[in-house]
C-alpha cells in the first residue's frame, strides 16, 4: 500500500502512521547529526525531525535546501506538545521538487521587514503563516455571507463592473475607454442594478468587486475592494439593519467556529468577537452628535463622520453600533427621506468595534419617478444614463431597502489586522497596483 498524501491541517488524524506532505521548505535548523525543518503546504505548517543515522539520504536532501525550495516528505506523524499544531513528523524520505537557488535566495526572510517592500513582495507574502491564515478567514467570512443571504431566501444576482454612470458621487470615479470612443466608468456599487433584479426577483444580493478612485491614504480604504449588496422589494428601513446585524453576526460566528485555529494565530482576542450576536445598538444620527460632543468633538448636525468620529462612537459599544437617519443632504441622491422629519434620509451605517469604521452603509430607496428626477438634477447626473434605472420608478414603482457590506473592513476587524491591505489577495490602493 503506498502512503497516503495528506494535508498538515489533518496530519493528526494519522499519528502513529507514515504519510507524505507536498510543500515548501519554510525554516531550516541544524543541530550535528539532527535536521528541524519546517514544512508548510499552505494548510498549516509542521516541524520536521530528520536524523543522519537513521535516514542518511533524506538528511543529505535536506541539508543545506534553502528556503521556500519546495520538497514532498514522508514520514510518520508523532504527537508533540511542545510542536507547532502539536504534531510533528519523523521523515524518512524527502524529494526536492524544486531548489532555490543560493545565488537568487528567497526575497522573504524569517525576519521584519518593511510594509512596502512586503508589498512590492505580496505575490510571495501570501506565503507566509500569517498571511495565509488571513486568506483563510476571508474565504470563510464570504463563504458565511453567502450561505447566510441564501438561507433568507435572497437570489445572488451579479452586476455589471462596466457601467454607463456614477452611483455613489462623480469624484471617486474610474472612467475607462470603451470600445469605440464610448467612455465607461467601473462600478462604484452594484446598487442601482440590484434595483432592477429586486424588482424582478424580490429579494437579492450581488457580491464582487467595486472601484472608487478614492485620493484616500487611510488603513480603511482600497481602491478596488468587494461588496456584498443585499436588496429587497417592499422592504423598509428597519429590514435592512435586522438583516444587517444577522448578516455581521452569521460571518463572524462562523469564523470563530471554523477558523480558531487561523484567529489564534493571528492572536485575535475571541472573546471580543463571540459577543457578536443580534441585537445591535441602534441610535439615531443625531444621538451619535450628541455622544461626540460629550466626548469633546464638536460635530454638528450636517457634518459626516470621519474615522476618529467613528472610533469615538464605537468606543461606547462591544458590538456594532447601527446610525440611522443622517441628514438627506449629507447622503447619495438615491435615498429615501423620513415622512416625519424630511430633513432626514431613512439611511443607516454599522460602524465596527474596536476603530474598524463604517462596514455597511444603506437605506431606503426613492420610489417615486419625480423625486428620483428632481434628485438626479440636484446633483448634476446626466438624466440620459438613467432612463433605465427611471424605468423602474415608471412600471410598479415599491418601496424598497438595501445595504452594502465592505468585505475587507469586516474581515479586518474579523483578524484585528492593523490595515485593511492585508485582508485582500492583492490590494489596489492609491499608489499601488502592483503585483
Ligand atoms: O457607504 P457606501 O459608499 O455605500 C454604497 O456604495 C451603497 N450604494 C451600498 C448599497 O446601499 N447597496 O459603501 C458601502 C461599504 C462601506 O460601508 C464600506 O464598508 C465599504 O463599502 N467601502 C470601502 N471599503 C474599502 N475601501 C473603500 N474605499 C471603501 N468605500 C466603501
Ligand atoms: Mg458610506
Amino acid at each position: 500500500m503506498s502512503t497516503p498524501v495528506v494535508s498538515i491541517e489533518h496530519v493528526g488524524e494519522h499519528a502513529g502512521k507514515e504519510v507524505s506532505i507536498r510543500g515548501w521548505l519554510y525554516n531550516l535548523r541544524e543541530s550535528g547529526k539532527l535536521l528541524f525543518p519546517i514544512f508548510r503546504d499552505g494548510t498549516g505548517i509542521i516541524q520536521g525531525v530528520i536524523s543522519l543515522k537513521e535516514h542518511p539520504d533524506a538528511f543529505n536532501a535536506a541539508k543545506g535546501l534553502t528556503q521556500e525550495s519546495s520538497v514532498v516528505v514522508t514520514g510518520k506523524v508523532a504527537a508533540e506538545a511542545r510542536a507547532p499544531g502539536g504534531y510533528e513528523l519523523h521523515v524518512s524520505a524527502l524529494e526536492v521538487v524544486q531548489r532555490v537557488s543560493e545565488s537568487q535566495p528567497y526575497p522573504i526572510q524569517l525576519k521584519e521587514h518593511g510594509v512596502d517592500f512586503l508589498l512590492d513582495q505580496r505575490h510571495l507574502w501570501i506565503r507566509t503563516p500569517r498571511q495565509a491564515s488571513i486568506l483563510r478567514i476571508r474565504a470563510e467570512a464570504e463563504r458565511a455571507a453567502r450561505n447566510f443571504m441564501d438561507s433568507q431566501g435572497y437570489t445572488l444576482t451579479d452586476a455589471p463592473i462596466f457601467t454607463p454612470a456614477a452611483c455613489e458621487g462623480t469624484t471617486t470615479l474610474f472612467e475607462v475607454d470603451y470600445i469605440d470612443d464610448q467612455k465607461a466608468y467601473l462600478t462604484q456599487s452594484g446598487q442601482l442594478y440590484v434595483e432592477a433584479t429586486a424588482a424582478a426577483l424580490g429579494k437579492v444580493y450581488c457580491f464582487g468587486p467595486t472601484f472608487r478612485a478614492e485620493k484616500s491614504k487611510t488603513r480603511r480604504h482600497l481602491t478596488e475592494f468587494w461588496m456584498l449588496e443585499p436588496e429587497a422589494a417592499y422592504a423598509h428601513l428597519e429590514d435592512m439593519m435586522a438583516l444587517g446585524e444577522g448578516l455581521v453576526s452569521a460571518m463572524v460566528q462562523e469564523c470563530v467556529k471554523n477558523r480558531a485555529r487561523e484567529l489564534e494565530m493571528l492572536k485575535r482576542d475571541v472573546s471580543k468577537l463571540e459577543k457578536i450576536k443580534p441585537p445591535f445598538p441602534r441610535i439615531m444620527y443625531e444621538e451619535a452628535i450628541k455622544v461626540l460632543n460629550e466626548n469633546g468633538n464638536p460635530a454638528k448636525f450636517g457634518d459626516d463622520f470621519g474615522g476618529d468620529e467613528e472610533t469615538i462612537i464605537s468606543k461606547n459599544f462591544d458590538k456594532p453600533v447601527i446610525i440611522h437617519r443622517y441628514p438627506a443632504a449629507m447622503k447619495a441622491f438615491y435615498m429615501a427621506t423620513d415622512a416625519a422629519r424630511p430633513e432626514l434620509s431613512l439611511s443607516f451605517d454599522m460602524i465596527a468595534p474596536e476603530g474598524y469604521g463604517e462596514i455597511i452603509g444603506g437605506g431606503e430607496r426613492l420610489s417615486s419617478y419625480e423625486t428620483v428626477i428632481e434628485r438626479l438634477r440636484q446633483n448634476n447626473l446626466p438624466e440620459e444614463s438613467f432612463q433605465w434605472y427611471l424605468d423602474l420608478r415608471r412600471y410598479g414603482s415599491v418601496p424598497h431597502a438595501g445595504f452594502g457590506l465592505g468585505l475587507e473592513r469586516t474581515v479586518a476587524w474579523i483578524c484585528g489586522t492593523e490595515h485593511i491591505r492585508e485582508v485582500i489577495p492583492f490590494p489596489r490602493m492609491l499608489y499601488r497596483v502592483y503585483p
